[in-house]
């Protein structure tokens, strides 16, 4: 009887990379088509991004529409999944202030992503009061759409952790309201954090290691062209290794059996060009050149779809605003449970007016 419903998003803050594909962006598509859920929710999330970027509202603003078109070229459908703006939907913010209630300041100086985004941001001096409790208002974020399933990559699990808390901590003091939402990472190892090119365990567009879902041909060949491997192996004949081998990550993310049949025969399978690199006698151009291909074609109708999509903006604003009015009707009902739950709602109860005038018609 309860239904399946799945919300997740991503902060505007730039174009989506492959990263971004392989640890949720394809999956959501897979689930949204697979038909299981009652309902799907696609965030795009402006306030949070706005937590570290309140000084850049415009750069903000520019990468709503970009995030958008992204969502549309992976293949995700208005008809099927709701795609929204958060700042757009105020109860969240409404939530966020009765959940902040129920959360502690050691607490939130405790998650783990919170810590690392502090040093990553040089905040330790002055911290934000709203990024600071942005994990507060993600919590919102899920809860205000019952979401039973939140697709993200490993480094939300820290804020999944947080919803949890602040779910069980509302139902038991104010009564069964929020639904507890479970994380869904990755099944793959590889996808679970995608190193950028240059073999930095982050992909990032500071550090400039990205290969978005938009990248041209060429430059995609250029950057998988130049990919970290193993320094170590400098001649073809001499052992590699793969470990740290960013090639090697790659293909662990993106290579299927069908591609060894179409892409490069003289191998079953990635556990035989493996052992033949370790080996030695396998050089890094024909696993790059290999790798080209399966990401080529994985990118090329992404980015035929995307070129689509970009000849009418009005539409992806008109899709933007259909969704979010769609959003604000189901958090406004969760947010009407929520204040009934805490007793809030003090002008449709009517018990609460005839009890408090049968306190004063007692003598
Ligand atoms: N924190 C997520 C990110 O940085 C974006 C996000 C905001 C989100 N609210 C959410 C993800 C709710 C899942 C559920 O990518």
């Amino acid at each position: 009887m309860s239904e399946k419903i799945i919300l997740t998003g991503d902060r505007p803050t730039g174009r989506l990379h492959i990263g971004h594909y392989v640890g949720s962006l394809k999956r959501r598509v897979e689930l949204q088509n697979s038909g299981e859920f009652d309902k799907i929710f696609i965030m795009i999330a402006d306030a949070q991004a706005l937590t570290d970027n309140s000084d850049n509202p415009e750069k903000v603003r520019q990468h709503i529409v970009e995030v958008a078109l992204d969502y549309l070229a992976i293949g995700l459908d208005p008809k099927k999944t709701v795609i929204f703006i958060q700042s757009q939907i105020p109860q969240l913010c409404e939530l966020s202030f009765y959940y902040m209630n129920l959360v502690t300041v050691s607490r939130l100086q405790r998650n783990p992503t919170v810590k690392s985004e502090i040093q990553a941001r040089n905040f330790e001096a002055s911290i934000p009061v709203g990024f600071f409790t942005y994990p507060i208002s993600q919590a919102a974020d899920i809860t205000a759409f019952k979401a039973t399933t939140v697709p993200v990559g490993e480094d939300q699990e820290p804020m999944l952790e947080q919803a949890k808390e602040i779910v069980r901590k509302f139902n038991s003091v104010y009564g069964e309201a929020l639904v507890e939402p479970k994380i869904l990472l990755p099944d793959n190892k590889a996808c679970l954090r995608l190193p950028g090119v240059d073999g930095n365990a982050k992909m990032s567009k500071s550090l400039g290691n990205c290969i978005y879902l938009a990248e041209e041909p060429e430059e995609i060949r250029k950057k998988i062209m130049s990919m970290y491997t193993d320094p170590n192996h400098i001649r073809v004949e001499d052992p590699g290794s793969i470990e740290g081998n960013t090639v090697f990550t790659y293909l662990d993310a993106f290579s299927r059996q069908d591609h060894f049949e179409r892409f490069l025969p003289e191998y079953a399978n990635l556990d035989e060009l493996k052992a033949h690199y370790q080996r030695g006698g396998l050089g890094d151009v024909k696993v790059k050149k290999f790798l080209d291909k399966i990401i080529q074609e994985e990118l090329e109708p992404i980015r035929n779809r995307r070129k689509e999509y970009q000849k009418d903006i009005s539409y992806v604003y008109q899709m933007l605003k259909e969704g979010s009015e769609a959003a604000e009707k189901v958090a406004a009902q969760t947010l009407a449970e929520v204040k009934q739950a805490m007793k809030i709602n003090y002008f449709d109860d009517e018990n609460l007016i005839a009890g408090q005038q049968e306190k004063y018609s007692e003598n």
